[in-house]
């Protein structure tokens, strides 16, 4: 199992670097023309309430007429995108400066919630060509630039008692220039930082270069201000090919830390197989043969162990239709997570293109309803079950409704926070149109197909009276036991976890689908072998209530992810408002819980599987 799954990793890994841009292409500009500067929403780590570029509070200089929205992807607005047009004009190579935004007079209100965001250490985004202006710094380490998306509203002074607005800003484009053959030379754009500066007053006789010694503007809660926004554009020929230019801004994580990463899972693999195979090959091996030989030698039925329990273990499980509902719904997570992973792993999931992989996943999950309906019919068949309409209602509606109404919910406090980041209604109506008109009816669909098949049989009979079970050891125990399966699971993905909450909380881009894949299909084999193993366990000490527990061993993964990103939020953030905690656990519970379905339903199937296979193994007169 190993050689292959070190091929897959390095192919993986080798492959998200070199191809990971095929979807989008370049844009050419000519020499001289505009090349818009696109504003987002102004955020900070600190609170998670997102504003609108052009808030009026802010008094961002906004273009001729009103600022226009750019059309985005429904990912990209769920998760916070808010593009404008700007004023801003940045002409292909040609380098300008002493360039006037515009004049604002800022009363003293306005000003008093300027110096509290820069307390909050609100950062503003722009895009150019698709690329996130970053602000780049050296790393001291490797001596190489790395890049930091977004930069600051404004500073604080030493001592803390005075902030500072940056509203000078020294644009720095790198362009690519493919010179030669074809005559129109085509410009690239491969790269663009902004130096942000706080000047009371600029130079104009200087060409407005900020001269070390500026005093910086410093905005007055006791009467209006007038501050102006300056900019000067630079433009930097580069040896940066369009192709490569994400690289800068992906260089932020060492990759040897993934690698780190995915040694620490492999080998959490590696121990949970070897259990698995002793048991499969010795244990079993041995008790099959034995029971098998017991029957023809002679009638002293001497039975023991797992065998004990066959009439039972195939009993149907109480509130079998939550457990099809649940199954279900982790089958339709499961396939949108491995062909998301397939989609990002191919390249197809380009940063440039802003929310693709949100609206992949969105669009994913809808398509398999079906999934979801099927797999919950064929189950809830199985068990027996007739208020077959109840099933298909509850597998189209229970799962998505709860995380429906927390995301209004949550959705709420944002509005009241006069957040950017709300949701506009029309994007809500976007999402419940996706879930009515294509989820629920697909769900319909595959239930349909679920419930026209045979009801899947059962290799041994079940007695109709059920049998006591022993007293069960202490390690064996509901509670004990399920605690312990989720730790080997997320023992998996931890390091792997602590990336994707950086790259949320800290804008840093998450481009490292190859690796990601790989510990997916490590989580995916952990959980089946913490399920299967401890089904096991649970089978020899005649305790046969197997159906729950499975989902729950694995499952119970979630519960770390949960505690994790408490953790995570002790130490990493410093949210310190009420809104922004609430949005943070909210979101976290959300997450948490759709990773209980998954992590579940694959410990639940692991499980059936391995149950059918050895109880068809052993004669039973
Ligand atoms: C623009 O400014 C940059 C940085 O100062 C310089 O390297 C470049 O040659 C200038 N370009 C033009 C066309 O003057």
């Amino acid at each position: 199992m190993l050689p292959p799954l070190f091929i897959v990793a390095a192919l993986l890994a080798l492959g998200a670097r070199a191809f990971y841009l095929p979807g989008v292409a370049p844009h050419d500009y000519a020499e001289s023309e505009l090349v818009p500067l696109l504003v987002n929403a102004v955020s900070s780590t600190e609170t998670a309430l997102p504003f609108d570029y052009y808030y009026n509070q802010f008094h961002f200089c906004k273009p001729k007429g009103d600022p226009v929205a750019q059309p985005e992807s429904l990912g990209s607005i769920l998760f916070g995108d808010r593009l404008y047009d700007s004023s801003f004009e940045l002409y292909m190579n040609k380098n300008t400066s002493c360039n006037t935004l515009c004049s604002q007079s800022v009363p003293k209100e306005d000003a008093a919630f300027i110096n509290s965001r820069i307390r909050e250490k609100y950062t503003v985004h722009w895009v150019v060509d698709g690329l996130p202006v970053a602000m780049s710094r050296l790393n001291q380490s490797t001596n190489e630039l790395i890049y930091n998306m977004g930069f600051n509203l404004g500073f604080i002074s030493k001592d803390g008692s005075r902030t500072y607005l940056n509203n000078h800003y020294e644009i720095q484009v790198h362009y690519h220039l493919d010179e030669g053959k074809k005559s129109p030379r085509k410009f690239r754009v491969v790269g663009v930082t902004v130096y942000p500066h706080s000047v009371l007053k600029i130079d104009q006789k200087n060409n407005c270069v900020i001269q070390p010694g500026t005093p910086p503007l410093t905005l007055s809660e006791t009467g209006d201000n007038l501050i102006t926004f300056t900019y000067n554009v630079y433009w930097i020929r580069s040896g940066i090919s369009w192709t490569t230019r994400w690289d800068t801004y992906l260089k932020v994580t060492d990759p040897k830390i993934h690698w780190f990463s995915l040694t620490n899972s492999i080998v959490i693999v590696l121990f949970l197989s070897g259990m698995v195979g002793v048991i499969m090959l010795r244990a079993l091996n041995r008790d099959i043969t034995r029971y098998n030989q017991l029957d023809i030698e002679d009638d002293i039925h001497e039975d023991f162990g797992w065998k004990l329990v066959h009439g039972d273990v195939f009993r149907s499980p109480i509130h079998g239709q939550f457990l099809a509902v649940a199954v279900g719904g982790g089958a339709q997570l499961f396939l949108m997570t491995a062909v998301t992973l397939v989609f990002a792993v191919l390249g197809f999931l380009s940063p440039s293109s802003r929310g693709s992989l949100s609206t992949v996943i969105l669009v994913l999950y809808v398509c398999f309803g079906s999934v979801s309906g099927y797999h919950s019919a064929r189950l809830y068949k199985m068990f027996g079950g007739q208020n077959w309409k109840k099933n298909v209602l509850l597998s189209a509606f229970l799962l998505p409704g709860v995380v429906f109404l927390v995301f209004l919910t949550l959705n709420f406090f944002l509005i009241a926070a006069k957040s950017s980041s709300a949701v506009p209604f029309g994007t809500i109506f976007a999402l419940l149109s996706m879930w009515c008109l294509v989820s629920v009816p697909l769900c319909f669909i595959g239930a349909y197909f679920g419930f026209k098949k045979p009801r899947i049989e059962h290799p041994v009979r079940t007695n109709q009276i059920p049998r006591q079970i022993p007293e069960q050891p202490l390690y064996l125990r509901t509670l004990p036991s399920v605690l312990m399966g989720g730790v080997l699971p997320f023992g998996a993905i931890f390091i792997e976890l602590y990336f994707i909450m950086n790259s949320i909380w800290y804008h840093k881009v998450y481009y490292v689908f190859g690796f990601l894949a790989l510990v997916f299909v490590i989580l995916v084999v952990t959980c089946a072998e913490v399920a299967i193993l401890l089904c096991y366990f649970h089978l020899c000490a005649e305790n046969y209530h197997w159906w729950w527990r499975s989902f729950f061993t694995s499952g119970s993964s979630a519960l770390y992810v949960f505690l994790y990103c408490t953790y995570y939020y002790a130490t990493r953030l410093n949210i310190s408002n009420s809104t922004s905690t609430v949005l943070y656990f909210g979101w976290s519970a959300v997450v948490s819980a759709l990773f209980f379905i998954l992590t579940g339903s694959i410990g639940f199937y692991a499980c059936f599987m391995f149950v059918r296979k050895v109880y068809s193994l052993i004669k039973i007169d």
